[in-house]
């Protein structure tokens, strides 16, 4: 084994990175053993000093992550600061300055990861971000590598766990969206804003990683379609149900029928109870990807938290030392397929729709030929009398979002429908 060490820096010490600064030094020995040289912790970033770290070693704290970055002697800058800047212009110095580079930040890889990945390249250098993607999950390193051979068509996930949660908590207890938001924000799931996570901001940004990855292609989180869940009601929960579903907060990425394009969204939909990742509770994660050889694969874990997401850093860590000491580098970016991302219009799926209509004679009919007028096929229809009003859900067969979008428009004029109480799609199966 090489005595000489690596010389690793961090940017960052919140909850990620201080788990993985007590990790580098608890496990050192064994890290070492692995990567075939021990590895030195030689500067931590943070943006306030004097504050509490308990087990980060107080000496190695600084506010001038510039400088850290561009120490000569530095091979591997780990950032886990998140956010579009400082760290884009940190991870571009170190690359400049000769060091590899670990990430968790999702909404950089999402926004500029073709021109960081560039970036690297040009330096011969690596950039690893594991853990950018469903926290202690291993799912870049499997698509990158262990699917490199294989075809994939199609990659479902529940990639975000405070959403997760909020559903969980909702479909177990009947409680409306505000409710389980309180209780999510109380035990420290949600975020004082959770925005990012309701409003599907955060889950969009992994789905573009997880397509690009997924299918050799350029894809940002620009090309990703996003709904949120706060529009889900305790009735689309009950509905779900009542169909033996369960509504998640999805991110799907999928290559056309016809292999020429991709599409990649974030929105809530219904998945029946079959499905391996109806059975996803609480706050974790889980990734189902359909490749054409290997079939149809699970990962499962935790999604977030310090010493999951450390997990992830520390095994990308591992990898880039060893290529390292080796004089290579792992994989870089692959887009050569260069499939265009179509938008939502192109996408083919079913769909649950909820409407409160006059109740009388010749409503159903009604309904029933707008949806046919633009050539959507109705699966099953429900209907439930109420005083002078009913409520009718009607299921599709599977119809293109732009044939849905135009059916709910005319839908909405009809005098007959009084509202369209909600759309909700339907996957999974
Ligand atoms: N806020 C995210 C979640 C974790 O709730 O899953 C970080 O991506």
């Amino acid at each position: 084994m090489r005595t000489r060490p690596l010389k690793v820096a961090l940017l960052g010490c919140g909850v990620v990175g201080s788990e993985v600064a007590r990790i580098m030094t608890t496990d050192a020995a064994d890290l070492a053993a692995r990567i075939g040289a021990p590895v030195e912790l030689v500067g931590i970033a943070v943006r306030r000093v004097g504050r509490e770290r308990p087990g980060v070693p107080a000496h190695l704290v600084t506010t001038d992550a510039e400088a850290l970055v561009t120490r000569e002697d530095v091979d591997v800058v780990i950032e886990v600061v998140g956010g579009i800047e400082p760290s884009k212009h940190l991870i571009l110095s170190a690359f400049r300055h000769g060091a590899s580079v670990v990430s968790a930040n999702k909404a950089l890889l999402a926004q500029d990861g073709a021109e960081l990945h560039a970036a690297a390249a040009a330096a011969g250098v690596d950039l690893y971000y594991e853990a950018a993607v469903a926290g202690a999950i291993p799912l870049i390193r499997p698509l990158r590598e262990s699917l490199a051979g294989d075809k994939v068509n199609r990659v479902l996930g529940i990639v975000n766990g405070t959403t997760n949660f909020i559903l969980d908590k909702m479909d177990s207890t009947g409680a409306g969206y505000s409710e389980a938001l309180e209780e999510a924000t109380a035990l420290g799931y949600a975020e004082a804003d959770p925005t990012a996570d309701v409003e599907g901001f955060d889950a969009a940004a992994k789905a573009a990683i997880l397509a690009g990855i997924a299918f050799h292609t350029k894809v940002t989180a620009a090309d990703v379609y996003r709904e949120g869940l706060t529009e889900v009601t305790a009735a689309d929960i009950a509905s779900a149900k009542a169909m033996g579903c369960v509504v998640k907060l999805l991110a799907i990425c999928e290559r056309s029928a016809d292999g020429a394009s991709v599409t990649a969204r974030v929105h809530p939909a219904m998945i029946p109870l079959s499905h391996p990742l109806a059975s996803v509770r609480e706050a974790y994660n889980a990734v189902f990807v359909e490749a054409e050889a290997a079939g149809r694969l699970m990962f499962y874990g935790p999604g977030a938290g310090g010493a999951p997401t450390a997990s992830a850093v520390l095994g990308d860590l591992v990898a880039v030392c060893r290529n390292k000491l080796n004089g290579a580098t792992g994989p870089g970016d692959s887009v050569y397929a260069q499939l265009p991302a179509k938008a939502m219009d192109d996408v083919v799926t079913r769909y649950h729709v909820s409407l409160d209509v006059d109740d009388r004679a010749g409503v159903l009919a009604q309904v029933a030929s707008t949806f046919a007028e633009h050539g959507v096929s109705i699966d099953t229809v429900r209907q439930q009398g109420r005083d002078g009003d009913a409520s009718l859900v009607v299921v599709t067969h599977r119809a293109t979002d732009a044939a849905l979008s135009a059916t709910v428009d005319k839908l909405r004029a009809l005098d007959s429908v009084r509202e369209v109480a909600s759309i909700m799609r339907v996957e999974g199966e």
